[in-house]
């Protein structure tokens, strides 16, 4: 089945208008791309300006405690709520698209329901609230998805303010700079539901419109520190030295070799910082950081794999004489969404005459928490080429439309019961 193309209505010019401002916020120069990560400048300005736009629709606007900002809207005194939302912060060099489309998409639709509930109000079972995570992305603070970690009590409050990015500003000291650390507590969330672009090019490919996201990949993350001994790169004898560098480079390169002992396509790995201490030309490194990821839509695999990674960090540390630590890690379940909120984005996408299909996340999302608490749908519209934390993330306006329009039904069903 293919989609027809949506007819574009008023509604849809004046997201696609608002879409294009808020592209702008921390806009990369000369690209299509933003580079606005968590509680930095950009992200700041974005806030304010979507604290605005909220504002201008009738919501009210809230700051939690790890900055996650809320809109919302009472229509029903003392009903749960409708939540729906994503994250606007960004990679360091990103596409415009990961997160930011799912709460703008997020914004418009409930802008429509609102409007359609305030003129018939016999049809609201619940009130309606629009979310921006805080630093979904986990580049300058880590973890990722942290505002709906601490949201779902995955990861303390306290902990998450008091981690620091790596220059030592602190989340609690990043946030205050940009007025956006707050005290509100939400109400119940009586839903959860995100669109996000998919990050990977199996809908383009089958010529799917809206993916109906029914499980997601399993990951677990860990952050090395590998320590050596400081030392001059030239005249140091080769036998004398412990080279941090060399032992995280070994750990690159076993991440990659990981994958060859699993079928094809069941283990993706990668290695994407490195921070190397003091990283200068003539000197020996002492210290290196390094994030190694594994992901898997098997348990069974990431365990096999951690297995085998462990092996090789015991053999690292023996043959180049370095330690290696684990600092940290960080995981989630290969685990499904409810079944109920896929019937649900499905019977939408047919009456709305869109192309639908079922399909896995490989990426996590803050849906990944939220479905452990309350009923969530998770949505995708297709990604071209499914490029993404990259400046070439594209998804085409018609695609960015149909979500609008199949996310709107959605928050419609889910809010009027
Ligand atoms: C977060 O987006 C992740 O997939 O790590
Ligand atoms: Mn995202
Ligand atoms: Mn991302
Ligand atoms: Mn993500």
């Amino acid at each position: 089945m293919t989609t027809a193309p949506a007819t574009r209505s008023d509604r849809d010019d004046e997201f696609l208008a608002d879409w294009s401002v808020h592209s702008g916020f921390g806009a990369v120069e000369g690209t299509n791309g933003v580079d606005r990560q968590a509680a930095s400048a950009a992200d700041g300005q974005q806030r304010r300006w979507f604290a605005e736009l909220l504002e201008e629709h009738g919501f009210t606007v809230h700051r939690d405690a790890i900055g996650n900002q809320f809109g919302m809207l009472e229509l029903v005194p003392g009903a749960p709520y409708v939540l729906t939302g994503s994250h606007m912060d960004s990679q360091p060099t990103a596409g415009r698209f990961d997160g930011a489309y799912g709460v703008m998409s997020s914004a418009h639709a409930c802008f429509a329901v609102a409007d359609e509930l305030r003129a018939d109000p016999s049809k609201a079972k619940y009130n309606l609230a629009v979310v921006n995570w805080f630093n979904e992305e986990g580049s300058r603070f880590k973890p990722s998805m942290m505002g709906s970690n601490v949201f779902t009590g995955k990861t303390e409050l306290e902990t998450a303010l008091a981690t620091s990015d790596p220059h030592g500003v602190t989340v609690a000291e990043a946030l205050d700079a940009i007025g956006e650390r707050g005290d509100f507590t939400a109400p119940e969330i009586a839903a959860y539901a995100e669109i996000h672009v998919q990050q990977g090019r199996s809908m383009e490919e089958d010529g799917v419109t809206i993916g109906l996201v029914n499980a997601t990949w399993a990951a677990h993350k860990y952050e090395f520190r590998v320590t050596g001994k400081q030392a001059h790169s030239g005249s140091t004898l080769m036998s004398d030295r412990r080279d941090a560098l060399l032992g995280a480079a070994r750990l690159v390169v076993a991440a990659r070799d990981l994958v060859e002992e699993f079928d094809a396509g069941a283990l993706h790995t990668a290695c994407g910082e490195l921070n190397v201490y003091p990283n200068s030309p003539v000197v020996v490194a002492s210290e290196v950081g390094l994030l190694l990821d594994l992901r898997s839509a098997s348990a069974e695999v990431i365990a096999a794999a951690h297995d085998s990674l462990m092996t090789t960090v015991a053999k690292v540390r023996e043959e180049v004489g370095v330690e290696i630590d684990i600092v940290a890690e960080h995981s989630w379940e290969q685990n499904p969404y409810s079944e109920d909120g896929v019937e649900l984005a499905r019977s939408a996408a047919e009456d709305l005459g869109l192309a639908s299909a079922r399909v896995m996340t490989v990426a996590g999302h803050d849906s990944t928490n939220m479905k452990d608490s309350v009923p969530t749908v998770m949505l995708f519209v297709p990604s071209v080429g499914g490029v993404s934390h990259s400046l070439q993330e594209f998804t085409k306006d018609e695609d960015l439309v149909s979500g609008l329009h199949h996310l709107t039904e959605v928050v419609r069903r889910l809010a009027g019961g």
